[in-house]
């Protein structure tokens, strides 16, 4: 998308009415075929202009997709989405599309990456996370200097950032489930994606992938997770009405920053202490999956380093690492 755009859409804003092509053109220096076309992009992006032979064009809606230049307008961050915002309508990932950025942009911090949609979306241990439209798909580029041991942390700070959003933006009552999963009435509603670069001891970089099913048919989405036994929502299914995803997409940035300025800046429990709150994992039944070995225990507690402790049936502490284990409860 141009920089026009924006301007034909301050244009038409500042009009009650119709705006005919000529003033448009007059106005803005774009040709007049060059307006049909941006107003048909403007329209593919959600907003609804409606056009009239002889009178022109008329604003009659907006958009609530998280648009680079909408998001900006609202968006009350630091140095998250300051840089760079870019949307698309389509991709095969937002993750794989930040660490292409992150790797050509060293010095880049804070690059965000919005899709309506995503043909490959990727999930945790190598899964498919199907991201249908309706959905919030978005990857956010971060530098930490922070040791590589409090890195760990990263997938929890995002998770309390997504469940914050939710509960303060719809009222729902959004969980945390061990170890990055966002849930409504224990049904999975957003997962978090990290990708981590590192050299020796120091990170390069950090992509953090956030998808949320706001707007889509739960029994449609995610199908990867009803397979393994997971049970899936949406926020609409949820409310039964439709959120708006630019609202949603600025709290979730402004959490974000919050909760990843609080892991650099505190000791490392204040993260895990503050997604136990959030989260009802403790004391309840699970059951650990490792090569193709099933444990059946207690979560006792999460670790300062996000590992969980299983009590298991017969008495033995183990720590859970997320990375490499599938968990029940
Ligand atoms: C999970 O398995 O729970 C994590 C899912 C993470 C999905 C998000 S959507 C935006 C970003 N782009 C991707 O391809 N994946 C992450």
């Amino acid at each position: 998308m141009q920089s026009e755009e924006p301007k034909l859409l301050s244009l038409l804003r500042l009009q009650k009415g119709y705006i005919s092509g000529k003033i448009i053109s007059k106005e803005t220096g774009i040709s007049t075929s060059g307006i049909s076309k941006r107003i048909k992009t403007l329209r593919k992006y959600g907003y609804n202009i409606e056009s009239r032979h002889r009178m022109g064009y008329r604003l009659a809606g907006e958009t609530n997709l998280p648009l680079p230049w909408e998001l900006t307008k609202v968006l009350d961050t630091l140095f998250v989405g300051k840089d760079k915002i870019i949307y698309r309508l389509t991709t095969d990932s937002t993750q794989n599309l930040a660490i292409l950025l992150a790797e050509k942009n060293p010095n880049s911090d804070g690059i965000v990456i919005i899709a309506g949609e995503q043909k490959s979306g990727r999930g945790r241990q190598n899964r498919k996370w199907l991201s249908p439209k309706g959905g919030i798909w978005l990857s956010v580029v971060l530098r930490p200097r922070i040791s590589a041991s409090k890195i760990t942390l990263l997938p929890f700070a995002a998770a309390l950032a997504v469940c914050d959003t939710i509960k303060k933006t719809t009222q729902l009552d959004a969980k945390l489930r061990w170890p990055n999963d966002v849930t409504i009435s224990g049904k999975k509603v957003a997962g978090i994606l990290i990708d981590i670069s590192m050299e020796a001891e120091r990170i390069n970089y950090a992509v953090v992938g956030i998808g949320i099913n706001a707007n889509v048919d739960s029994s449609s989405a995610i199908s990867s997770y009803l397979e393994k036994g997971i049970k899936v929502t949406s926020l609409s299914d949820e409310l039964g009405h439709k959120t708006n995803i630019l609202d949603l997409t600025k709290v979730i940035l402004e959490r974000l920053e919050y909760y990843y300025m609080e892991l650099k800046r505190c000791a490392p429990n204040t993260i895990i202490e503050e997604w136990k709150k959030n989260s009802d994992i403790l004391y309840q039944k699970v059951a650990v999956t490792q090569n193709n070995r099933t444990i059946q225990g207690i979560a006792a507690d999460v670790n300062d380093d996000g590992s969980l402790l299983v009590r298991t049936n017969d008495c033995n502490n183990i720590n859970v690492v997320a990375s490499d284990i599938h968990v029940r409860y």
